[in-house]
Parts: structure tokens; sequence; C-alpha cells
């Protein structure tokens, strides 16, 4: 499989955008675990053009991530072409264009989702982002803006029109955010469309290597993307594509080699940010480790854990377990 010239292993598995999650430090490790492809978290227009420090890290790329995409959100075509010219500069392998997001702050303001609600516009912006820069761009979305708006079969052929290299696509509307089942029917009728060129990535629950390989087998798409399934639990990738390349389940990492992945992130953050931030950031990836499911009597200490201000109080309190 490729996106533009950019060539992928066999049944690639992509590391999905997540705000607050997939910064340099969270992609680097996911990269060393086996993502094939990672993306920054979503990157405002208007906050770039307007030289915001905070979002201007997020473009701090490196060479062990790649291939890596950068990720802009906005509505206006003007300002996401002007946007991702400052991108580009920052050099990575592509420029993400996100009409996915469904929060209210994004979408409400025509921009994520949202533009499902105006798609003569999201159209607009591809093109002009298409001309504006030398670098592939694709794009990520929903299968349409609710239950009586599932478009993507329709949209999937003009998103490719106006010059999008990939599609990514997320199996639910905007108006079920992030509740009931991702379906992934109609990102296979997406693939199976025979006017339709680009990859289809699909998206949307999938936390097992069985379902990974369901979802390559049954809907034929070229890539899946896992998010969720990542937080806390970024050796997920190497246990996939073990599955995938032998059809048995990887020895899984004990718990005290989780462990210590789990610290190693806590460390990384750290370096990154700062040991506050550091520290707030972890505590999604910590909250949501499979790592920590499941032992008896341990609701205490994961809320000291998840209590925690300092590095050393923090590693106080894992050491124990
Ligand atoms: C915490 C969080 C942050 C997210 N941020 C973004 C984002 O910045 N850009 C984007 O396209 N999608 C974002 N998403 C959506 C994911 O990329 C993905 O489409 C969604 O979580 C479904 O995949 P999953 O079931 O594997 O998690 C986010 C999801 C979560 C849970």
């Amino acid at each position: 499989m490729k996106i533009a010239n950019i060539e992928f292993p066999e049944k690639p598995l992509f590391l999905a955008p997540m705000e607050d999650v997939t910064d340099a430090a969270f992609r680097l490790m996911c990269k060393k675990f086996g993502a094939d492809m990672v993306y920054t978290e979503f990157v405002s227009s208007d906050a770039l053009i307007r030289s915001v420090k905070r979002t201007e890290q997020k473009l701090t790329l490196y060479d062990e991530e790649r291939p890596v995409a950068i990720q802009l959100y906005g509505s206006d075509p003007v300002a996401l072409a002007e946007a991702a010219k400052i991108a580009e500069e920052a050099d990575p392998d592509m420029i993400d264009l996100n009409f996915g997001c469904p929060v209210k702050r994004v979408a409400g303001k025509g921009a994520g989702s949202g533009l499902l609600q105006d798609i003569p516009k999201m159209l607009e912006i591809i093109k002009a982002v298409v001309n504006a820069v030398k670098k592939p761009v694709t794009v990520k979305t929903r299968l349409g803006w609710d239950e009586n708006s599932k478009i993507i079969v329709d949209l999937a052929e003009e998103i490719q029109d106006c010059g999008a290299q990939a599609l990514t696509i997320h199996g639910r509307t905007r108006s079920q955010m992030y509740k009931g089942d991702a379906d992934w029917t109609l990102i296979g009728e997406v693939k199976n469309n025979p006017r339709m060129k680009i990859p289809i990535i699909g998206n949307g629950d999938v936390k097992t290597a069985e379902r990974v390989a369901e979802c390559f087998d049954r809907y034929g798409v070229d890539a899946v993307m896992i998010g969720r399934g990542s937080i806390g639990c970024p050796w997920i990738f190497g246990e996939i594509r073990h599955f995938l390349n032998t059809g048995e389940h990887k020895k899984q990492l004990n718990f005290d080699e989780q462990k210590s992945i789990l610290k190693q992130l806590v460390l990384d953050s750290i370096e990154w940010l700062d040991e506050r931030r550091g520290i707030l950031h972890s505590r999604r990836h910590l909250a949501a480790s499979p790592t920590f499911k499941g032992i008896p009597n341990f609701k205490e200490t994961r809320i000291a854990m998840l209590r925690a201000e300092t590095k050393e109080e923090l590693f106080e309190i894992m050491d124990k377990i």
C-alpha cells in the first residue's frame, strides 16, 4: 500500500491523531512498538497563523517517527491553506485535514465534523490546501452528520476528486460522538467502490488483534487506525503485528514490563512538557491502561496514583503495586 509515494508494509497499523495524547513522546513510543504511521494532535489553523506558542510546539517532528502527518483543523479555506504552508515548513510526510472532530467548541464553529453540514466548503478546503502545498494531503472524517445523512460513500468520491491522497473513515456519525458501536459496513462499501483509487484507512473501536485481522479481511481496508486502544497501552501495536504476521498471540508483556513502559511514558512526557503538565498528561494513560485493570482492592491506590503531583510521589506509588 502506498500513500502518494510513501510505501507501507502489508496490513499497516496507524496510530490515530488524539488531542492531548499523541504528542511527540507518545508517537515515538508507539512507533517503537510498531505503529506504521503516526499523526500529531489536531492543530488549529487559526492558532497556527497567530503563532500561538503551544500550537507551534505541536509541529515539532522527529525523523524516528516517520512517516508522520500533521493534522490541521479549521473552517476557512484561506486560513487552512495558509496554515498548511506553515505546517509544511516543519517537513511532515503528509498533511491531514480533520473533518471528524465532534466536540461543540470545534464542530459548533463549522470546523471538524461541522463541515459534514457544509460539504461544498469541505471540498473547497481540500482543494485550497492541495493547491497550497507540495506534501500529500489526506482527510479524516466520519460516516456523516447523523443517522439520516450517512453520506460517506458519495462523499469519499468527491474527496478523492479534490486531490486528497488517502481517506480515513471513523465509522460513526457526528451525532454519535463516541457512543454506540462503530459501523464498519459503510467503510467496506467505500473501499469496494470501484471508483475509489486512494487508500482507505478504517477506524473505530479496534482494540484486539483478531478484530484488526477481521477489519482487513472482511472490509478490505488498506490500513487500520487505532486510537483509544493505544492509550496506556502503546505495546498494542507490537502485539497486533505479531498476530498478523504469525496468526498467534505474542507472549504478553508481564506486569513489571508494562509498568516500566508506563513509567518511561511519564518520564518522556515530563521531558516533553514539564513535571506538572507531564504528570497531568500521563494520568490519561495511567487511568486507561489495561495494566491496572482487575487488580483486587485497587481503588485507593488508583486514586492516589491519579492524584500524585510529583514524579517521586507517583513512582513511589507505582513501585508498590
Ligand atoms: C482523547 C481523544 C482525542 C482525540 N483527538 C482527535 C484529534 O485531534 N483528531 C482526530 O482526527 N481525531 C481525534 N480523536 C478521534 C480518534 O482519532 C479516533 O477517530 C476515535 O477515537 C475512534 O477510534 P478508536 O475507537 O480506535 O479510539 C480523538 C479521540 C480521543 C479519544
